[in-house]
């Protein structure tokens, strides 16, 4: 959600900006823009939609000459994606040049007193609001630093800012509250940007910076200070993935690369926290005792990571009788919820910086709860704040819709189960072994799910229903959670309405929405439970539905009575079944959605990292 790019060098800055921006395109956006400061002039292109028509205008950058400059690229918030409203902006004089992203909460006051001042204003959004708010301050004699302290001490709402002034030509200052920004060290030049893959291509050298954090740079030197304003010390971190994490690497879409790199993921994510027969979490430091002590354990969560958190309560319930609740971050913060010493809030966030995410996790330590999260970006705002982090390990993602960080994700809860049952002593041995050696065997049995044959039939599918204008996923038990995420993909990138329902619940409602070809999609891994499933596809055929089934391979028989078409995952046990299953149905959507042509990577209206409420 908006990203922000910044550079002062002695290269020109405009073809810096527009290739780091492009690398943060996964985000998602509506209009971009870049400032670019040549002597005392701010020159500013900027334009609603594509990256690539931005460029366009200003041949690849190359039309706007001066060697600094701050880009963007922006999710509309305030004020419709248009050229007026896109970053940067500049304040009514011509002194400040801003790119923001967050949400200025009070803007709206600000605006009408800085109005009453006599400022002009040209834009709906709230930043413009930031840019004339630091002019004011610099017009009444403070210098640039002073006036940007001073209008953050004013506004409220969360923001990463990077800020040019005419009368500074070489300098750049940022700074940040409860929005992601970095500071990329150079060779002769530095950079701010929203996320890593925007300047990897040019330093591994980065820091994190901090809430209330401001770094004043230029190319040759950059002063850091903290929200009091103090100088600080900032070390750089050397990033170790490669370029290529962060490129397509030869597939067609990040989205599809990302799938076929869940094996590796998953096991990069397993493997060192499994020793001997046992798990073991160096990471975290929740003991025998502490565990012993739990009553309840929330997991919030937003979208798919929530979704973890269903299948979540499953499987650590099952495992360890230990009561878990699935709470959305939305709700939980405005929820009251009962929380204490002996509540555990696990919080999932592959990004580490969704807004909703972050303030529930805040909201649980003001309350007193004990906080572990399970994060995929090292160094996010909530991997900081939490008091324990687990990270998967499934490297940058960069399709808008997630799939390698939720399959780590559900990794992650299941060895979390296995270690609170060891802790807890809820599992006899026979079992656990049993659980463990499944576990070890997951990575190999997602790789037997990418395999040409079933990836073809997949396809096959895929060709088959991609113009259907309704679905609905059902199915029961960790099928029926399974669900969730696999019509969540669906809806996303294809943009077909889907829904999903447990199995048990369609009479209670939906099923008067089923129709002559109405796709079902119906998921029965559970032995237990598959006769119960199949009846309900009985339901669905006998009011015309067509149904795709998925089922495990021992099932191929028996699901090929009910259904128009199966899909087979490898057997493993009911409670890591979720693991196998989310592969097909991650594939399905993304060829659903090629077939529709739809913006894999990038649909329509969605940003990756959700920075705002
Ligand atoms: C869907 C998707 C979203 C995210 C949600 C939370 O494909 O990616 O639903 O799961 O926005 O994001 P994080 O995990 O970054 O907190």
């Amino acid at each position: 959600m908006c990203g922000i790019v910044g550079y002062a060098g002695h290269e020109q800055a405009a073809p810096i900006l527009l290739d780091g921006l492009e690398k943060l395109e996964y985000r998602g956006y509506d209009s971009a823009g870049v400032c670019i400061g040549d002597g005392g002039a701010l020159r500013v292109a900027k334009a609603k939609g594509r990256l690539a028509h931005l460029s366009e205008l200003i041949d690849g950058g190359r039309s706007l000459q001066g060697t600094i400059g701050i880009g963007h690229t922006r999710w509309a918030t305030h004020g419709a994606p248009s050229d007026e409203n896109s970053h940067p902006h500049i304040a009514d004089s011509g002194k400040i040049a801003v790119v923001h992203n967050g949400i200025i909460e009070n803007y709206l006051k600000l605006k009408e007193w800085l109005v009453g001042l006599g400022k002009r204003f040209h834009s709906e959004t709230d930043t413009e609001v930031v840019a004339n708010l630091i002019e004011h301050f610099y017009d009444e004699g403070f210098d640039f630093r002073m006036s940007v302290r001073k209008a953050v001490e004013r506004i409220e709402g969360s923001y990463a800012l990077g800020i040019m002034c005419r009368d500074y030509p070489d300098t750049l200052i940022a700074v940040k509250k409860d929005s992601p920004l970095i500071f990329g060290f150079g060779d002769g030049c530095n950079y701010i940007a929203s996320d890593v893959p925007a300047i990897l291509k040019y330093t591994r050298e980065v820091c994190y910076l901090d809430d209330g954090d401001m770094v004043m740079f230029t190319a040759s030197d950059a002063h850091f200070f903290n929200g009091a304003g103090d100088p600080v010390e900032k070390r750089p971190e050397h990033i170790t993935w490669d370029t290529s994490a962060a490129e397509k690497g030869g597939y067609a879409h990040f989205m599809l690369k990302e799938i076929h790199e869940q094996p590796k993921a998953i096991r990069d994510t397993l493997s060192p926290r499994m020793k001997d027969g046992r798990v073991v979490l160096d990471d975290i430091r929740l003991t025998p005792e502490y565990l012993k002590s739990l009553s309840r354990v929330y997991v919030v969560a937003c979208g798919s990571a929530y979704y973890v958190g269903v299948q979540s309560k499953y499987i650590i319930e099952k495992l360890c009788q230990l009561p878990v609740e699935p709470v959305l971050a939305s709700e939980f913060r405005y929820a009251d919820p009962v929380l204490g010493a002996d509540t555990l809030v696990l919080i999932i966030s592959q990004s580490g910086e969704t807004a909703d995410t972050l303030a529930a996790l805040r909201e649980a330590k003001a309350r007193g709860a004990r906080t572990l999260a399970i994060v995929n970006v090292v160094g996010s705002s909530i991997a900081k704040l939490a008091d324990d982090v687990i990270y998967t390990w499934a490297g940058p993602e960069i399709a808008v819709a997630t799939t390698k960080a939720y399959s780590t994700q559900l990794a992650v809860v299941d060895l979390l189960a296995l270690y609170f049952a060891q802790c807890l002593g809820t599992l006899p041995q026979a079992r656990y072994d049993q659980l463990y050696g499944e576990l070890q065997q997951l990575p190999a049995k997602v790789e037997r799910l990418l395999t040409e044959e079933v990836i073809s039939r997949i396809q096959y599918d895929a060709s088959r229903f991609f113009n259907n204008r309704d679905v609905f996923y059902i199915g029961r038990n960790l099928d029926s959670a399974t669900c969730l995420e696999g019509s969540l993909k669906l809806k996303e990138i294809a943009y077909i309405h889907s829904e999903a329902y447990a199995a048990g619940e369609l009479k209670h409602g939906p099923i008067s929405l089923i129709e002559d070809g109405t796709l079902v999609v119906a998921i029965a891994t559970n032995p237990a439970l598959f006769d119960k499933t199949m009846s309900n596809v009985k339901e669905v055929k006998a009011r015309g539905a067509e149904v795709l089934g998925l089922t495990t391979e021992r099932f191929a028989d028996e699901i090929a009575k009910s259904v128009d078409s199966a899909i087979l995952t490898p057997e493993t046990d009911p409670l890591f079944q979720p693991n196998l299953s989310i592969v097909p149905l991650q594939c399905f959507a993304y060829y659903v959605a090629l077939m529709r042509g739809c913006d894999v990577d990038k649909p329509r209206n969605l940003a990756k990292s959700v920075t705002v409420e």
